[in-house]
């Protein structure tokens, strides 16, 4: 077993260090935020991830795991440190390497032994050789550090999940010493392994990344099509996802991909292949489609208005990017609120995990503590994200609650037809027409 230590607490180094102490390795996860590391040692975890804070709590009882802000002494008896800050998006569409430059300062000021620094966080291809570089001009003492890729795929809601039962591990070295090091880490998951370079470890994560969303708004454009066509996507996407080479996965259609990875990571990628003058237009397209697609379902609400929804009351339900989570980052929920609040629009919105909106959202919106309180007297319904809880609902109760039955699925989850027979008049994305029933009012 070996000693470990992590740099940055977000979702991908947070789940890193409980999932690497979970499997017999003693890891200190490091965050500069104290108010966040004091949480965390109290076996709090700060974000919403099922299953994680029960590992915590366990792992640190077992002296696996601890937390600091303390560089020192959290590489005093680390042999490898993984970097795992953030990569967010500057304003050109690059990732902004700003946090990664000064994990590798601090590694090159504080390591006392040699040392495999191994890169988790998603970085343009060749950011590996920077941080090998940056740690190699600033080292303090004659130690010897070897730099590894490591890509996270590890989904948000499904993380400890994924991290045991991962569809592989990838481990990016130009030598072969410290690979073996880090594959013999992650041994006990007993996960495929993929040995490659540093620079096609880092390019694997981008472009599974980017073809997902490629996959997704592909899949949301032919949606867009059906309507017109009269054909349905749900029946499209599964009889082409039985086609083995195409595959059923990430082919729901609905408001488009959000979250902190896919728009991040298109962009990014789209940027790079402009520095090289490389033509990767489809990935643009990607990343133009998902914009349009929570625009086009926003029309299609408006249109159903005739035009006009000012001082019309709407129920949004859900407010994440996707369900089991507490992400707001590039939501379209967001986006199609702010588009419903600029027209005249009065907007009561319900998440079941999601509690704190921003400044400006908190004053306008009305935040409701049920589906019921949110429902209640509005003029149509929008299902925003896919949680269970909608799903599951108890529908025939609900319809008491608006004024009128109407019920937009963005996420083509509800059972459309047990709903038209309760008396919703319900409209989905990419639905061919005669399962379409929602009638202009
Ligand atoms: C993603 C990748 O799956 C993961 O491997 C990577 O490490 C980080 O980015 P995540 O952003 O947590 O993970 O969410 P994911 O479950 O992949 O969904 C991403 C977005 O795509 C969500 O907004 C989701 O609603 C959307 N999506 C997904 C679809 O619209 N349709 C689908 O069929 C699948």
């Amino acid at each position: 077993m070996m000693n470990v230590a992590v740099i940055g607490t977000g979702y991908v180094g947070l789940v890193t260090g409980v999932v690497l102490s979970e499997i017999g390795h003693t890891v200190t996860c490091i965050d500069i935020d104290e108010k966040k590391v004091e949480i965390m040692q109290k076996g709090k975890s700060p974000i919403y991830e099922p299953g994680l804070e029960d590992l915590l709590v366990k792992n640190i009882s077992k002296n696996r795991l601890a937390f600091t802000t303390n560089h020192k002494k959290a590489f005093e008896k680390s042999e490898i440190i993984f970097i795992a800050v953030g990569t967010p998006q500057s304003e050109s569409g690059a990732a902004d390497l700003k946090y990664i430059k000064q994990a590798a300062k601090d590694i090159a000021q504080y390591i006392t032994n040699d040392t495999v620094v191994v890169v988790k966080s998603t970085v343009p291809v060749g950011t590996n050789d920077l941080v090998e570089n940056i740690i190699k001009q600033e080292l303090k003492l004659d130690v010897k550090v070897e730099v590894v890729s490591n890509p996270e795929f590890l989904r948000e809601g499904h993380a400890i999940h994924d991290t045991f039962h991962g569809d592989r591990i990838v481990i990016g070295s130009d030598k072969e010493k410290p690979g073996d090091k880090i594959e013999a880490l992650f041994t006990p998951l007993k996960l495929p392994i993929v040995r490659t370079n540093r620079r096609s470890a880092e390019m694997i994560k981008y472009a599974a990344n980017a073809f997902l969303a490629v996959k997704i708004s592909y899949i949301n454009q032919i949606a867009n099509l059906c309507e017109k066509l009269d054909a349905d996507v749900n029946a499209v996407a599964e009889g082409i996802g039985m086609d083995s080479r195409i595959g059923r996965a990430f082919l729901n259609a609905g408001l488009g991909y959000g979250g902190s990875c896919f728009p991040k990571d298109t962009e990014a990628l789209a940027f790079l292949a402009k520095e090289y003058n490389t033509s990767l237009n489809i990935v643009d397209a990607a990343i133009q489609a998902n914009s349009n697609q929570s625009e086009i379902f926003t029309q299609k609400i408006i249109d159903r208005f005739k035009g006009n929804v000012q001082g019309k009351s709407f129920a949004i339900l859900g407010l994440a990017f996707k369900p089991n989570t507490d992400d707001l980052r590039e939501a379209p929920a967001l986006k199609i609120i702010e588009k419903l609040l600029s027209l005249g629009a009065k907007v009561k919105v319900y998440d079941p995990i999601v509690q704190h909106l921003n400044e400006y959202q908190a004053g306008v919106l009305e935040h409701c503590q049920s589906i019921q309180e949110c429902m209640d007297n509005v003029d149509a319904t929008l299902l925003v994200t896919e949680w269970d809880e909608f799903i599951e609902n108890d529908w025939k109760e609900l319809r008491k609650y608006p004024n009128q039955p109407l019920l937009f699925d963005g996420r083509n989850i509800l059972p459309t037809d047990k709903l038209v027979k309760l008396g919703w008049q319900v409209e989905g994305i990419g639905q061919a027409q005669k399962r379409k029933s929602v009638e202009v009012i």
